[in-house]
């Protein structure tokens, strides 16, 4: 794509965009004088579908009308409506995803599953720089089997001078540890740099080695095209109220390939998991689903799935391959502006489309200061410790106009 420094070109963008009538579904955020802020943070909390107020009223009025009849003719079943356009977004197959819980917990369900330390196998690798609540879990599950971090645990660092991680390096790392390594897990991509791994290679790379290999999705899902399947990914778990916009501590996902269904290891139980023809038999024993839905343990959180399904809704219309079609022309134009107009700032997410998302990671002289005067003057993006400032335009709400006006903000608050 050959882009053009100027208002008029992001105009035609917009005009000319397919996705041209969707952020018209969204309600964004205001200033005090009614206009809409520039939202880039879809990355942190998506906007709220307009659609959502609906699909609340529908399950509180059911409610409000039958009470647990309620549950017996919709809630008991809910989490089933999410299944198959589940399985889309994430390129596996229908009884390999399940909504549930929350992000950090599912994170703990499925290491209780796939890191299984034994005997020498008991390292487990992760991306230096990982979201601390990974890492919590990581080194607490650790832990948990008697081990300590010191010894097993293993943080990818980029080479010096570099910010990301190269494959080659990971697969080596992988390699080397052989034997020794029981489990993988990325954020794909992660949090900090944006950066997207190859986990087709990665997987592979573990397998050959004996280990389990999984994701943490959280910025990854309706963000990225995935085939989880294909790819023969052990596990994954991520969030939603992220890109896929289904509000705040909305229940996250998980991804369990369809070859670890009839698991005989270990797995934290519920009923929930329970065989759906003697779940209400009450019996003592455990028989669990032959599904990702065998690791559920409690019911479903109905009222903070309901507006999950309102954004289901339009990621199924449009489909993840026209959301990251845009997406690549979105953030590219960003990149293109940053590069043309903003020589000071340092992008530190990969310039190759296939290893980044939505997000780019701006390092800004100045730093936090000039993110605080983005803030002021309307630009919602955020900034992480140490150095860095996210910026992620979102396919579904963002325009190219608000990317052409982001780098005109930036450039006069940097020129003062
Ligand atoms: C990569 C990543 N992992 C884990 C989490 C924690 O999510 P939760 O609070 O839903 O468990 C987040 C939250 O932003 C995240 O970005």
């Amino acid at each position: 794509m050959k882009y053009k420094n100027s208002s008029s070109f992001a105009n035609i963008l917009d005009q000319n965009d397919p996705l041209g009538a969707y952020p018209e579904k969204f309600y964004y955020p205001k200033n005090k004088y009614g206009d809409n802020l520039i939202y880039f943070s879809g990355n942190s909390l998506g906007l709220q579908p307009k659609s959502v107020r609906t699909f609340v009223e529908k399950e509180l009025d059911l409610w409000e009308r039958k009470g647990l009849l309620g549950q017996h003719s919709r809630w008991k079943n809910f989490h089933e409506k999410f299944l198959e356009t589940t399985a889309r977004l994430v390129g596996g197959h229908s009884s390999e995803v399940v909504v549930m819980n929350a992000l950090t917990v599912n994170i703990h369900f499925l290491l209780i599953s796939f890191y299984q330390p034994i005997g020498t196998r008991k390292k487990i690798i992760i991306e230096k720089g990982a979201f601390p609540s990974d890492l919590y879990a990581i080194k607490s599950q650790i832990k948990f089997h008697g081990f300590s971090p010191l010894n097993t645990l293993i943080e990818l660092t980029p080479r010096e001078g570099e910010s990301t991680l190269r494959t080659e390096d990971i697969i080596n790392v992988i390699k080397n540890e052989n034997q020794e390594l029981a489990t993988v897990m990325l954020g794909n991509p992660n949090y900090y740099t944006g950066q997207v791994f190859d986990m087709q290679a990665i997987t592979n790379a573990g397998h050959e080695v004996g280990a389990f290999v999984g994701f943490d999705l959280a910025h990854g899902v309706g963000n990225l095209t995935m085939r989880l399947h294909d790819w023969d990914v052990d596990f994954a778990a991520w969030c939603s109220y992220k890109y896929l916009c289904a509000g705040p501590g909305a229940p996250g996902g998980v991804f369990i390939h369809n070859k670890h269904h009839d698991w005989k290891n270990h797995r934290f139980a519920g009923w929930w998991g329970q065989n759906k023809k003697t779940r209400f038999n009450m019996g003592p024993d455990f028989d669990p689903i032959k599904t990702a839905e065998g690791w559920q343990v409690s019911n479903s959180p109905v009222m903070g799935m309901a507006p999950l399904l309102a954004a289901m809704d339009i990621f199924d219309e449009v489909g993840m391959t026209a959301i990251r079609k845009k997406s690549e022309k979105l953030t590219g134009f960003l990149e293109y502006l940053i590069i043309k107009v903003l020589p000071e700032v340092t992008i530190i997410t990969p310039e190759n489309p296939i290893e980044r998302g939505c997000q780019l990671s701006l390092v800004v002289p100045g730093g936090k200061k000039i993110f605080d005067e983005l803030s002021n003057q309307g630009v919602v993006c955020d900034w992480r410790n140490p150095d860095v400032i996210r910026v992620a335009p979102h396919p579904l709400f963002n325009r190219y106009t608000e990317v052409y006006d982001f780098v005109i903000i930036l450039k006069h608050i940097l020129d003062k």
